[in-house]
Order: C-alpha cells, then sequence, then structure tokens
C-alpha cells in the first residue's frame, strides 16, 4: 500500500515501511524497517519526529547530489559543459498500479509503484524514483532524462541510496578470488568512505555486489539487518559513508567510472537494486532474500522445481575425449538416477586446448565424426537428457571467428589484446556479433536434441576504451540470454563464470542455477556454499561431487561428506562414475534418491545456518520445509579431534510442540527438544566426517 498524507510518502504491507518526506523542495529519507502501522496520525508524527539534522549534509537525503552542502557520497553525478553540480527539487510524483518491465532483468511481478519526480531545473535534467514493495523487500530504481540540448555525461547514478540516522553499525560483504567466491567478511563501519566494486566487466569472483547493514549487536537468529543486492551482471559499485555523526549512507548501483553520454532526450535507467530488512539478524535477511528471489526472480517454469541431476564431464575427460571415451563415460552413469549428462569444454571447432577455437560453435569432427546423435542416443538409452557447455561471449585468437572478424573482439585500436586464458572478449554491445552468436548456438540447439546448456565467461575484460562497451555489452548478454530463452523454453541454461565470477541476481533471472565455483572440495565447498547462501537461495546452487584427491586442492574426503555438501543445492556430479568401485557406485545411486526424496524440503525451505564454518570446526545447515512437515540437517566436521564428546547441535525453525520422528534413528522428539537440547551428532571418525538428519513431524 502507498500512503501519501501531505509531504509524506509512506510504502507499506503487513511487515515494512519505507517512509520519506518533502521538506524546502528536497526528498528526505524518514524510515526504512518493521511496519508502522498505517494510522495516518501515527506515520506522519513518526516522519516529523525523525532526524533531519540540521543541514544538508546531516539531513538524511533520499537521493544525495554533489556540490551544494551536501559532502557526502552522491548517488548522482553528470556533467556538461563542465559542470558537474546539481539540484534536484521534487516536482511530483506518479502511482502506478503495475511495477513497469524496463530493459534490464528485475524483479518480476509487483503492485503498485511509486515513482518520485525530482527535476533540476537548470540542468534540465529529470529523475525518476522507482520504489515498489514486495512482501519481503523493496525494489529500487533510477532514471536519468536529459532534457536539455547538450550532451551529458553520467559518471554515476545509483540504484538506491539510503541513508542511515546516527548509529552504530557493522557490515557483511562477500569477497574472494576464483575458486574461493562468496568469503563473508564481517566488519564495523568506521568514519570514511568505502567502496565494494568490480571494475572488470563482470560481477567478478571479488566481490558479489551484496551488501548487509547490521545494527550493532546484529547476529546471526537475532537484530535488525538491512541487505542490498544489485540486478546486473557488470561493473558495479556499492559504497558505504560513515559520516562524522555516526549517521550512514550506502549508496547501491552499476559503475560508470568514465561515464556514459546521454544525449538530448535520451533516458539512462540504472539497474534495479533490492533492499529487504528483516529483525531476524543475518538468517533472517538471508531467508527475506530467498523467498523473495524464489517468488520473484526464478522463472516461472522452475519456480519450486527440482533442478535436474547432472553429471558433467569437464573434471572427468577436460579436452581429452572421443566418442567411444564419452560413450564409455555416458554407460558409466547407467543406472545411478542422473538426469543429463552435459558435455563440457571441448567439443566444438579444433579445441584440443584451451588456445584455440571459442566462438567456431561447430563440432569438433576428429573427436566426434558423427556428431552428438550416438551420444544423445546412448543417453535416451539409458533414460538420459544430454547437454553443452558453451561460452558465448569469447573468443580464441586461433579461431575461424577471429580470423573472420578480428574487430568484434574488444580492443584498443593500434594495440594487441591483452589475452587471457588465451582469449579476448567479443563486444556484445555490437548487434552483429549477438546476431552471430544466436545463430550459431540456434543451429546446435535445432539440429541437436539438446535440453541443457552451461554459459561459461571466463575472463575479465580488458581494452576497454568506452564505458559505454562494458554497458552495452552486459545489455547484450541480456538480449542473447532473451532470444535464446525465448527460442528453446525447453533448455535449461546453467550460469558459470569461472566457477562463481558472475553469480548476481541478474543471472539468475535467466538461469535458474550458476556453478557456485570451480573448486569442488568438500572442504572449500562448505564455506562458499555458505556465503553464497547469505544472499542466494539453496536451488540456485550449482554442486557437484567430484573426485579424490580433489583437482584443486589434493585433499581427500569421504564420498558421504561430498554428497552431504553438495546436496545443500543442485546436487550434481563431476568424475568418472564408470571408474568407480561397485561400493561407491551404490553409495552415489543411494545418494540420489534420497536426495529426489528430500529435494521438495531442501530447495524451498527455510534455511538455518546453524554453525560458522569460518570460526568452527564444523559446518551445519538446516533446512525447514515451508509447510513445517520435515526438516533437513546436513553436519560437517573438518578435523576430527579426540577426547570430546559428541557435537550437539540446537536445531531452529521448528514448531515446539510438533512431534517429529528423527528418521536416521527412528526415535521421536518434540521440537522443544530438538530445539531446546538439541540432539548429540553421531559421526564417523576421521577428518571431514559428515553426518545427515531428516525429521519428520508425524503429529
Ligand atoms: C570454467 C568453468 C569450468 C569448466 C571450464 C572449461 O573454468 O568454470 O567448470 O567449464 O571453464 O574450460
Amino acid at each position: 500500500m502507498i500512503q501519501i498524507f501531505k509531504d509524506v510518502f509512506h510504502l507499506t504491507n503487513k511487515t515494512l515501511s519505507y517512509a520519506m518526506r518533502v521538506q524546502e523542495k528536497k526528498v528526505l529519507h524518514a524510515y526504512w524497517g518493521s511496519a508502522l502501522g498505517t494510522r495516518e496520525d501515527l506515520v506522519c508524527a513518526a516522519v516529523y519526529a525523525a532526524d533531519c539534522g540540521t543541514s544538508r549534509d546531516s539531513a538524511p537525503q533520499e537521493f544525495g547530489e554533489r556540490g551544494r552542502g551536501d559532502f557526502r557520497d552522491p548517488a548522482i553525478v553528470c556533467t556538461a559543459e563542465g559542470i558537474a553540480t546539481t539540484e534536484f527539487e521534487y516536482a511530483g510524483y506518479e502511482i502506478l498500479q503495475k511495477k513497469p518491465a524496463f530493459s534490464m532483468p528485475a524483479l518480476r511481478g509487483g503492485g503498485e509503484t511509486l515513482v518520485l519526480l525530482l527535476k533540476d531545473a537548470r540542468r534540465k535534467l529529470t529523475l525518476r524514483l522507482h520504489y515498489t514493495l514486495f512482501e519481503w523487500g523493496l525494489a529500487r530504481r533510477t532514471e536519468l532524462t536529459n532534457e536539455g540540448e547538450e550532451e551529458v555525461r553520467v559518471t554515476k547514478l545509483a540504484s538506491a541510496c539510503l541513508d542511515f540516522p546516527r548509529g552504530a553499525y557493522e557490515s557483511i560483504h562477500l569477497s574472494g578470488r576464483w575458486g574461493a567466491e562468496c568469503i563473508p567478511t564481517r566488519s564495523r563501519v568506521l568514519q570514511g568512505l568505502r567502496e565494494l566494486s568490480s571494475r572488470r566487466g563482470i560481477t567478478s569472483h571479488q566481490h558479489n555486489p551484496f551488501l548487509a547493514v547490521l545494527e550493532a549487536g546484529a547476529g546471526e537468529d537475532s537484530g535488525a539487518v538491512y541487505g542490498f543486492n544489485l540486478i546486473y551482471s557488470g561493473n558495479f559499485s556499492v559504497t558505504m559513508d560513515g559520516d562524522e555523526r555516526g549517521g550512514l549512507r550506502v549508496n547501491v548501483g552499476c559503475a560508470l567510472t568514465d561515464g556514459v553520454l546521454l544525449s538530448p532526450g535520451e533516458t539512462l535507467s540504472s539497474p534495479e537494486a533490492v533492499c529487504v530488512f528483516s529483525r531476524e539478524g543475518v538468517g533472517g535477511m538471508s531467508r527475506a532474500f530467498h523467498n523473495l528471489y524464489r517468488k520473484h526472480l526464478i522463472h516461472p517454469r522452475f519456480q519450486g522445481r527440482m533442478r535436474p541431476i547432472v553429471l558433467n564431464s569437464w573434471e572427468s575427460v577436460y579436452f581429452d575425449f572421443d566418442e567411444e571415451k564419452l560413450l564409455r563415460f555416458i554407460d558409466g552413469a547407467k543406472g545411478l538416477g542422473i538426469d543429463i549428462v552435459v558435455l563440457d569444454d571441448g567439443w566444438f571447432g579444433r579445441r584440443d586446448l584451451d588456445d584455440s577455437s571459442l566462438g567456431d560453435w561447430f563440432i569438433h569432427k576428429d573427436k566426434l565424426p558423427h556428431g552428438f546423435a550416438p551420444l544423445i542416443e546412448r543417453c535416451k538409452q539409458h533414460g538420459m537428457k544430454f547437454g553443452l557447455w558453451f561460452e558465448p561471449e569469447a573468443v580464441s585468437p586461433n579461431s575461424e571467428l577471429y580470423r573472420a572478424h578480428p574487430d568484434w573482439a574488444i580492443a584498443t585500436a593500434g594495440r594487441t589484446g591483452i589475452q587471457m586464458r588465451n582469449q579476448l572478449v567479443l563486444d556484445f554491445s555490437k548487434r552483429e556479433v549477438v546476431d552471430y552468436l544466436f545463430d550459431a548456438m540456434s543451429k546446435v540447439l535445432k539440429e541437436n536434441d539438446i535440453s541443457y546448456v552451461k554459459w561459461d565467461m571466463n575472463r575479465a575484460f580488458t581494452d576497454v576504451v568506452r564505458e559505454e562497451t562494458y554497458f552495452g555489452h552486459v545489455q547484450g548478454v541480456y538480449d542473447l540470454y532473451e532470444r535464446l530463452t525465448a527460442a528453446f523454453p525447453h533448455v535449461l541454461i546453467e550460469g558459470c563464470s569461472s566457477g562463481g565470477g558472475r553469480f548476481d541476481p541478474a543471472i539468475l533471472y535467466y538461469s535458474p542455477m550458476i556453478w557456485t565455483s570451480d573448486d569442488t572440495d568438500a572442504f572449500e565447498r562448505m564455506r562458499v556454499q555458505y556465503g553464497t547462501s547469505l544472499c542466494y537461495p539453496l536451488e540456485t546452487m550449482s554442486n557437484h561431487v567430484s573426485a579424490c584427491p580433489n583437482h584443486q586442492t589434493g585433499r581427500t574426503t569421504p564420498l558421504a561428506t561430498r554428497g552431504a555438501v553438495a546436496s545443500l543445492g543442485c546436487l550434481g556430479y563431476e568424475l568418472n562414475v564408470g571408474a568407480l568401485g561397485e561400493e561407491e557406485r551404490a553409495e552415489i545411486a543411494r545418494q540420489i534418491s534420497r536426495y529426489r526424496a528430500d529435494a521438495a524440503c531442501i530447495l524451498t525451505g527455510e534455511l538455518y545456518r546453524l554453525c560458522d564454518p569460518f570460526r568452527e570446526n564444523a559446518f551445519c545447515e538446516e533446512v525447514v520445509a515451508q509447510d513445517g512437515a520435515c526438516a533437513y540437517l546436513v553436519y560437517c566436521r573438518p578435523l576430527a579431534q579426540v577426547n570430546l564428546p559428541a557435537p550437539r547441535v540446537k536445531l531452529k525453525g521448528l514448531n515446539r510442540e510438533g512431534v517429529y520422528r528423527i528418521e536416521e534413528t527412528g526415535r521421536l522428539a518434540s521440537g522443544a527438544e530438538l530445539m531446546y537440547m538439541g540432539i548429540a551428532i553421531d559421526l564417523p571418525a576421521g577428518d571431514f566426517a559428515s553426518a545427515v538428519y531428516h525429521f519428520t513431524r508425524t503429529d
């Protein structure tokens, strides 16, 4: 509901409120958090009582700007004729009955939308600030229109700007590196400006476009936590500016470092930012993101549906395969319960190593003289489907595509492009490039019965001379996704970027699952998955059980633990299952059939993180079905210790009076016992031991 009382705007539903006020033509931020109720007099009194500061520099601005007395990090910076200051004033509002679609992925659905109009009369610029409240959070975005006669260079346009009142705050962000994405870092917010960003053209392994702001004392289960996430797949900027009075400004948006040019009459739309709020700590914030994304981001075709169980060829054969070897690989999967065999890198052009052929999306005839037909046929015989890897945005200098169209790669004129992994990035801001990829990929998908595509993107951008190229490339990626998903609706596209280098909500808008990390070691994965779950639901994380010793770390972990960790997401396999002994094969078949039975709970339930694997010698996650009928718990203990009692875990989110059967022991226990006394975890001996428990409500 949107309430407007004189100069007060109040967006509210049963759980949340967002309030602003117009004062001396400036829109001031008054409140974001738990619902304030809908009584006009009380809401207005609360908003008027909000601390508005005494100067422009301390007033909580709804959209901070530069050069007119607010010295904090601005939400907008644009220059024309050398003038970089702006003075936007409130000029009216609109209420739209439905959240309007625009040119980028955004939350789906959404009703009443408030659009605030702000104008800089002198500079002839108009801002439109969009707000749509959902059950679990708020979608915000910004449009800037150039109504003047001069070109305007926009170097910053935040999707959301939020001024927090004086307080003690902490932040959590997800940073990392290749092989170790989404590692949570918690820090105190100090006075000064801090930026988390990507300038790599992709969202990056280094920083995820996510931020949590915690009120002092908030923890996993309690306290006020504000979450931010940007629905965008390119350069982004998230800033925290702690001011001298204990206030905090957060800006979230794409990064336009060198600026994009806005011609007269043109409008620039920011991507959409998602803001969630929870009083139930970091865990509550995560569940808000999960529920919001399940209902309003993931494509309806995949909502609430189990993702296929994949057997991926990469770590089994890498580039070294031919038809016979692949047929044996497929035969190995027979009878295990695998849904799809995915042929990874190496099937196209003359790709025998990572030094050629990206862009040549036709079958490597030396390796596969009869094409995919025999492989697909064999999959079908075993009741499985077939999937394929592509890296649409890449081109190898040693490829037919590059020889025909060297100008399609992003490059600085007169310089040799920097190669990473022996490849260049194609310029998707050019329509003809995206057209070529659509045609080339469509041909493969039309001529072969393919149900699954893994869309990879394996390098950062270099040699970009115009900021518009970054922005345009991301639009081109969305365009190709739109066209492919429309033309091949039955094909599931898994996102990937050397693992989780582009794990962001815009990719999730199209791809219902993303390869979480190239590090498949179970111990490392506990941490990566723990961090990723801060923002993203389990059913979006693609997790594979791989061979031991692990190819990335050299570590050996029990198959049961690898399966248990991978089960907290979309379970898959990436090892030569045909070469395993009977016992291991039986274990895999058991894992898969058990996962199928548990999938509804795991993939749609409420997640509780019961241990912090960065602080404890334990990883423990519990998922409780939305209807409370069952719960699933995975416990892993990385290092064995002597002379200690069994670890005891207190469950969460159960019904206190409910009666649950612990499937592994057959014993009945009350919800109260499980939550307040906890259960002792029965672990096998040795390092990296794990245990899995199922709880079924019986009353
Ligand atoms: C990336 C992906 C891997 C694999 C290789 C193939 O690194 O993340 O899963 O597909 O590329 O080259």
